[in-house]
């Protein structure tokens, strides 16, 4: 069936010049740069690409030509229509303005916060079996329930217990396990293109309830507190808080009560900053004795140097988000591929796919 759609969908022909420029279709070739690859998600022509000159002009110099939105259909039954994820254009620049303010680079950088999760994450993995000092554990779980704890706790205003193993009031899925769930199924569904909706297993509709309900929980707390504070006219920070610590989703209530906003675009920004960040700080755990005594303590982190620098380098060789993609708003070229040299501008017409792999630029030795 899905080969079948893939076969009928209609597509405009390939131009052979754009803006008076001669210009390619893209071809399978061994290229050094441009990797073509036709029908890689079902239906829709995609090429892959790691010139950074491209990547420069779908993220910069050709901002308008790409979007991202049309790729994130498969996302919006969890993360709603209105967050900065599932946006382009004036709406996406709206979200970004809206958003902006709330991370607060005081509060962002405040790591007493962090230091209750780590402490605890610590004990949890001395309490675990091992000999000679040596703990076996499961990092990535640790780390995961970690970032949720202290992603919630920054977020919300409270951790929803994944330390602690703490299960919904449903008593089916916790809320992480949820999140994970519905995880594992958008990324199913992102691959089926516009075929996405086949994909909708009764747990993926029980998870995004559990998520759903509980982040609306929030919301509507929040919206509650704004309502009933007098300083909530002034700018929102940690001393203007009721609780005294600063609370993502009541500084963005300032911003908008529109409970719908408030829940797409915490969703949107929970789920940039939660397996992006778990999937990062495992070097210092698992590396070099030197790395493991520096990563220690909680309070001198940004004197860390050796640390930080481990990190940037961690992030240059297994960066988190290592392929991305976006799909062409309107029929447009990518400067570099075509010709018998690969410096001719390629064409990718209206609705075609453009991924690029950040893992691969970040191992260009010429870059
Ligand atoms: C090591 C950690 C992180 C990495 C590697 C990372 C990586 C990225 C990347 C590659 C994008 C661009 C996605 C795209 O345009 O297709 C992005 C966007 C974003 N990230 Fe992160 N991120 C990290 C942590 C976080 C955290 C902790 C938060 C929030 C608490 C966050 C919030 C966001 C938001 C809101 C966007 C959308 C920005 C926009 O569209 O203008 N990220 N991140």
């Amino acid at each position: 069936m899905v080969l079948l759609w893939t076969l009928l969908k209609k597509q405009e022909p390939i131009p052979t010049s754009f803006n008076g420029r001669p210009c390619e279709p893209l071809k399978l070739r061994k290229d050094p740069y441009i990797l073509g690859i036709h029908g890689i998600r079902f239906g829709v022509r995609s090429i892959m690409t790691r010139d950074h000159r491209n990547i420069q002009a779908m993220l910069a110099t050709q901002f308008n030509d790409f979007g991202l939105a049309h790729e994130r259909r498969a996302h919006q039954a969890i993360l709603g229509t209105r967050g900065i994820f599932t946006k382009d254009g004036p709406e996406w620049k709206e979200s970004r303005a809206l958003l902006r303010p709330s991370f607060d680079r005081a509060s962002v950088a405040d790591l007493s916060a962090l230091e209750t999760f780590v402490t605890r994450m610590i004990a949890k993995i001395n309490a675990s079996p091992g000999s000679d000092g040596y703990h076996e554990v499961d990092l990535q779980a640790l780390l995961l329930e970690l970032i949720m704890d202290a992603s919630t706790d920054f977020l919300f205003g409270s951790p929803i217990g994944a330390q602690e193993g703490r299960v919904s009031a449903e008593g089916q899925m916790s809320f992480s396990e949820s999140f994970d769930v519905s995880q594992d199924v958008v990324s199913i569904r992102f691959t089926l293109n516009d075929l996405y909706w086949l994909v909708n297993p009764k747990r993926f509709r029980i998870a995004i309830t559990v998520v759903h309900k509980l982040v609306g929980h929030y919301v509507t707390r929040a919206l509650q507190k704004h309502n009933s504070n007098s300083s909530a006219d002034k700018p929102y920070t940690k001393d203007t808080s009721t609780s005294g610590k600063y609370i993502f989703l009541e500084a963005l209530s300032q911003k908008t009560q529109n409970p719908q906003v408030l829940q797409d675009q915490i969703l949107s920004v929970m789920m940039a900053g939660r397996d992006t960040t778990a999937s990062t700080p495992h070097g210092p755990f698992t590396s070099s004795p030197a790395t493991r005594k520096y990563s220690r303590s909680c309070s001198d982190l940004r004197e860390m140097v050796y640390l930080r620098c481990f990190l940037h380098e961690e992030l240059r060789m297994y960066p988190p988000v290592g392929i991305n993609s976006r799909s062409a708003l309107r029929t447009t070229t990518l400067p570099y591929g075509g010709g018998a040299d690969g410096n001719a501008p390629i064409v990718v017409r209206k609705g075609e796919g453009a991924m690029y792999s950040v893992f691969v630029v970040h191992r260009r030795e010429d870059v």
